[in-house]
Order: C-alpha cells, then structure tokens, then sequence
C-alpha cells in the first residue's frame, strides 16, 4: 500500500491550525480553547489557548469510563528483581487517586512542583500521574545522576516535596538512594517541605521524622479508605513538567512541557507515527529520567489506551542478551522503541543472534531506534535477527515526540540507511549556513525548524524565557535551533550528524562536555582542561579529559586523574561513563585562545585532520597523539 506521508504532511501545510485541531478530537477537554494557536502568547506562540484539561483524566479516567477498566494499563517486568507486576487501568487509577490524595494532604496543590527522583519502578509512573491529576509540576530526575544534580535541580524547580525511593538496583550492585537526596537537600539552598520514600526490600532507609513518610503505609492508608481526588483543571498551556537536560554549560536547562498540546501531539504520533492501536502493547526500553521515558513509556501510550511496559533491567546481563526477546513474547509487544546502543550491546554479547529464535515474537512488528544516530551496522544486524523493519527517528528532549521519522502508521517510505527519514507534520526542518542562509539538497549545515514549533515542543525554559531566547530562537530569526549539523538529500530524506554544540551522546544518554569541564576544574592541581567526545563501539560516544597541571604539582599523574574521575562521578553521576583522563603538558590553542576541541577529537577518533591554520604552536598536536597512543587512543 502506497505510503499517506505525503498526502498528510501535505494537509498539514496547507493548513496547520485546521490539523492540529482535528487531532485535538482525540482529547477530552473540559473547556474548548479560545484560539488554536495564539501567535501572541507565550515566547514564540502557545497552542490550544483558553482550554482547560487534565492530562490524568485522558490518560487514566476517561479509559476506565470508556470501556478499557480492566484492561492491563502497566506492567512492571523487573528481571534485576526477578519481579513482575500488572495493573489494569483501573488499578492504576487507584494507584493514583491515592497517592494524588497523600500528596494533597502535603499541600501540594496545582502549579506546585514536586522531583521525582526513583528507579525504574511503577511508582516512578503513578507519581508523575498523581502531580498530573493535581495539576502540580512535575520534575523527574534521572536515578543515575549524582547528589550535586539533584541539587541543582532542586534549586531550579523549587519543589514543595519529593518523591524518591530507598534505593535503585544496578547489576551487582544495590544504590543506596537516600543517601544522595539526603545529600542533594544538604547542598540545595531551597529545601523541600516534605519527601515521600517508597522502601525497598533490597535495601531499606531511616527516614527523618516531620520531613519523610513511608510511600507504602502513606498510600496503602488512603488506598483502605477509598480516596479519590477530582481532576484538577489546568489551563491547556500550564506547565506539566519540567525535565531537566544538559545545556552547554553545567546549568541544565529546564524543558518545558505543556498539558494540552502535549497530549494532541502525543496521541496523534502513536497511530500514525508508530503504528500502534489502543489495546496493544508498546514498549519503550528506555528511563523514566529520560524523555522517552516520559513521552513513550508513561504519556503517549496510556493517553492512546495502550498498555505499556516498565522495564528494569538491562538489554544484556539481566540475566542474558535473550532478555528483550523474552520481554516481547511473554507480554505480545508490537512495538519496541530503544535506543541503538543497547542493539550494540545485545549485538556484542549475541553476534548471531542466538537468543531470538528462542521466544515467539510472532506479534513484534516494529523496532524504532532513537536518541543517537543509529548506524547502519546496527539497524542491518536488527533487521537480519529479527525480520521486522527498523525505523530510525530523530527528536530531542525538547521536541518531547519525532522530529523526523518514517511514519509507521500512515505507510513506510523506502528506508535509507543513515536517515532517520523526513520530517513529520508539524515540522518545517531547513538547513541553514552559519550565516542564516539556506543551503543546497546535500550541502551540510545547521539544521532548524521554522517556527512556530507544533504542539507538544517546549514552549519555554522552566522561569527562563530569556535563555530560552538566546539558546534556541536568536541565532536563526524565525527559526528554532536543534543544534544538530546535518543535511536533506534529493528525496528530502535527512541526515543527522553531529551536534554543533558542546552536547555529546553517551549510550543514548545527553551529556554536556563544558559540565564537566567545569568539574575537572576544580580539580586543585588542574591549571587547565579539555573534555571531549570520542567514538565508542558499543555506547557511540563516551568522555575523554585532557588536565594540564599546575606548574610545581610533582604528585604522581595517574592518582591525579584517578581523583578526577571520582570527582566526575561524584559530582555528575555514574551515567557521565567518564573514565579516561589523560595528563598533557599544553593544549592545543588558536592564537586567540580557543581550545582546539575539533581538531583534538579527530585525532583520537583517527579521522582525517588538517592543522589549524590559526593554530598557537603545533607542536602540540604531537604531543596530544603521543599522549593518547600511550594510553591506546588514536591508534
Ligand atoms: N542509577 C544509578 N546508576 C546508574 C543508573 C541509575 N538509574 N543508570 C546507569 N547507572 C550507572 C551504571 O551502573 C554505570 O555505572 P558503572 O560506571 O559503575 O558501570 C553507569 O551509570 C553508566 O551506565 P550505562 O550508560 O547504562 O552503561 P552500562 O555500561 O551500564 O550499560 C548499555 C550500557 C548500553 C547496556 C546501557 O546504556 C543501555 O541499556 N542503554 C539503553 C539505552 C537507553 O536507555 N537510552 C536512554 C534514551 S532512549
Ligand atoms: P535527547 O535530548 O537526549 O533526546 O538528545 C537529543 C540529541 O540526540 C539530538 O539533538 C541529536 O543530536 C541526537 N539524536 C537523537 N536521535 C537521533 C537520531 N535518530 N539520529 C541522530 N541523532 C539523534
């Protein structure tokens, strides 16, 4: 069957605000808005304003109403705990409708916000569900992320309350949770009201009298005395949450996203995007903390009367490289979405694909790939094994849902390997010069999007209207800056290549190098220092540190760099993967001063280099490659 795609995207140009209001049909709104696109409002417009929704209501109570009660709304596949769990909708909603009601006895009330700091358990769902249904602000924050993090983010958000757990389960090793938000609420200035602990059988926690209360007692309390609590109506553009990601600096920035759009924009991509039907089952291997976790585990599949899957585990060693397989045949999963690292990982760990024929994968369908650019290695390896189509989709935490993709459900389009296909309706992608010109087909440059951005994308940056301006909007007027280099070819398929910015992509996981160049700094035998991003073969990128010492430090160089590693996981977290400093005499400048970063990582990548022509001494480029060939790098 010939692909929509054209014919929709096509309708959609024609006539923006007529498409979006027509997918808002899939939402129930207690109040119709004033304009489906205010130009007006907000940074750069705002959508659906003057509705009033609640994102609760579409994803849990308007299912139970409407027939989908006791169908399973969430299963808990845990394979690091060896536990299962099921909730059907309305299990869920009771779930919630309890937790919602211990925190509205915490006063937390709409427009508040509350950091969810958990692992990858169902509660992590119900309490972003809960804030929902309260209209307060929610903020999850990535379990991997260490305790000076979480403080940052508590001093951004300002949350009334916390939501976290005793501890989060790594293989072969139990994190003790407590410690770093105990920690984190020592060095935030802003100190929450209260934290709600769920305590868990791998590892319980002392919990401060006044401040804390058990998740379990709390919640089975309201639960035993059947308390509900309404939807609160909220303004289709109020906030929903905030989610942290890493800007260029080591400030994250706090993404935005709103109730009403969010939801038409989500809803409308689990049909026509992935391909998937309310009543079946999608899973998204990926974190809570990330936004696929948001948008693909918890929001668009239960707005959509999908069942989803929470999975704690890992794509290898938990127990084996069959797990993902496993996890498709037992539960009838049509749809995975991962990101291409883990297919590294089970492709190392399996080459010829041992595992698959072992489980009945009979109802899989598609396999979607996002969050780094999936190689065509990978996608061919995962095409072979598993004899589905693969479809690699570009987006960003910002976006909250694709930017481009090959849309499963109005049709595939021809697969080029190395794209992640064409832009969906909504987004207008230009390539332009640095200048602000467009580009030729097949010339490569900034990738934007003409504004205004669709439904679902960050309105603003959490309380920064301003930064939002600068870091997105004022580069390229009228234009949204994605910050990724790339080019359209003939067919307008795109190519995704590079960051133009200081962001590199550890395991799927966005990671800023000027962060932890920040860190490294404080280092206090550390005159100067460089982090940069080198190929990996199984998590694409991971961080490399170059430290220039203080003249006159005569202790030994390795305990140094050891020490800086610590300070880096302590300090970022584990998830940061930094491992690898290297000690160098001097670093490469140009004559005004500019670390040369490009031309440092082409040399430990072994790509072609050319020597800067601005370049202080080059010398010292030598040096760098000695340096990095001791060590194994570059060679
Ligand atoms: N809490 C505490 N620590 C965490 C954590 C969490 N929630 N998540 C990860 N970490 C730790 C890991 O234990 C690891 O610590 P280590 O340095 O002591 O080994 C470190 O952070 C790096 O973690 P990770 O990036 O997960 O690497 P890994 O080597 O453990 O596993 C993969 C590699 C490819 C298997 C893993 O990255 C993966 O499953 N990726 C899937 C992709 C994904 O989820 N992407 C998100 C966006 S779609
Ligand atoms: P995040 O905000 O964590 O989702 O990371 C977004 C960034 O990841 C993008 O700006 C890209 O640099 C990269 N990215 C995500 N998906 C893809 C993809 N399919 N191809 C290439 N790069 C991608």
């Amino acid at each position: 069957m010939p692909s929509r795609y054209h014919e929709v995207y096509d309708g959609w140009v024609s006539n923006p605000e007529a498409f979006w209001a027509e997918a808002a049909g899939a939402i129930d709104w207690f109040k119709p808005w004033d304009k489906v696109f205010d130009a007006e409002g907000g940074v750069y417009g705002q959508w659906f304003s003057g509705a009033e929704c609640n994102t609760c209501w579409n994803a849990l109570d308007r299912h139970v109403q409407g027939g989908r009660a006791e169908q399973v709304a969430l299963i808990h596949d845990s394979p690091i705990t060896g536990t299962q769990k099921k909730f059907t909708y309305a299990g869920v909603l009771a779930e919630v409708n309890a937790l919602a009601a211990v925190l509205a006895d915490q006063g937390v009330g709409k427009g508040d916000r509350v950091i969810i700091y958990m692992p990858m358990v169902a509660e992590a769902a119900f309490a972003m569900l809960a804030c929902a249904r309260l209209g307060a602000i929610h903020s999850v924050v990535f379990g991997g992320f260490a305790a000076k993090e979480l403080a940052t983010r508590i001093d951004d958000a300002t949350p009334k309350l916390i939501i976290s757990a005793s501890c989060g389960i790594e293989p072969g090793r139990v994190i003790a949770y407590k410690p770093l938000l105990d920690g984190a609420i020592e060095i935030a200035t802003h100190k929450p009201e209260h934290c709600i602990v769920l305590q868990r059988p791998q590892l319980t926690c002392d919990l401060i009298p006044g401040r804390d209360l058990d998740y379990t007692e709390a919640v089975g309390a309201a639960k035993a005395a059947g308390r509900k609590v309404e939807c609160v109506p909220v303004l289709a553009t109020d906030p929903l949450y905030v989610l942290y990601t890493s800007g260029t600096t080591g400030q994250p920035k706090g993404v935005v996203r709103d109730n009403g759009g969010h939801m038409v924009a989500l809803t409308w991509t689990m049909e026509n995007e992935f391909g998937v039907k309310p009543g079946e089952v999608f899973w998204a291997a990926s974190d809570v903390g990330w936004v696929v976790g948001h948008s693909y585990i918890v929001y668009a599949p239960l707005l959509h009367g999908a069942t989803t899957i929470l999975f704690e585990g890992k794509p290898v060693g938990t127990p084996d490289a069959g797990t993902f397989w496993r996890v498709i045949s037992e539960h009838g999963v049509v749809a995975l979405f991962t990101a291409p690292t883990a297919f590294r990982a089970i492709k190392k760990e399996d080459p010829q694909g041992t595992f698959v024929p072992q489980y009945d994968l009979s109802k899989f369908r598609t396999l979607f790939l996002a969050g780094e650019r999936a190689d065509p290695e990978t996608i061919k390896w995962a095409e072979l094994k598993l004899g589905v189509p693969v479809i690699d989709h570009w987006w960003q935490t910002e976006t909250g849902h694709p930017i481009s993709q090959n849309p499963v459900g109005l049709g595939l389009l021809p697969v080029k390997y190395g794209s992640p296909c064409v832009p969906m309706p909504g987004y207008d992608v230009r390539v332009l010069d640095d200048a602000g010109h467009e580009v030729g087909r097949g010339t490569l440059g900034n990738v934007v999007v003409k504004l205004p951005l669709p439904p679902g994308c960050l309105p603003t940056l959490w309380h920064a209207d301003e930064r939002f301006f600068t870091a997105y909007l004022a580069e390229f007027p009228g234009y949204y800056k994605t910050a990724d280099a790339g080019f359209v070819d003939d067919d307008g398929y795109l190519f995704i290549m590079a960051r133009t910015d200081d962001i590199i992509n550890v395991a799927g996981h966005r990671l800023s190098t000027g962060g932890m160049e920040e860190v490294v700094a404080e280092h206090p035998d550390v005159a100067e220092c460089a982090v940069i991003g080198i190929a990996d073969a199984m998590k694409g990128q991971i961080p490399c540190g170059f430290i220039v010492l203080n003249s006159g430090v005569a202790r030994d160089t390795g305990a140094i760099e050891k020490e800086v590693v610590g300070l880096v996981r302590n300090r970022i977290g584990p998830v940061a993967a930094f491992k690898t400093v290297v000690t160098i005499k001097r670093l490469p400048k140009t004559r005004s001063g500019k670390i040369l970063r490009g031309t440092m990582q082409k040399i430990a990548d072994r790509e072609d280099w050319k020597m800067p022509a601005t370049i202080d001494d080059p010398a010292i480029l030598d040096e760098i490659t000695e340096a990095l060939k001791a060590r194994g790098i570059g060679v």
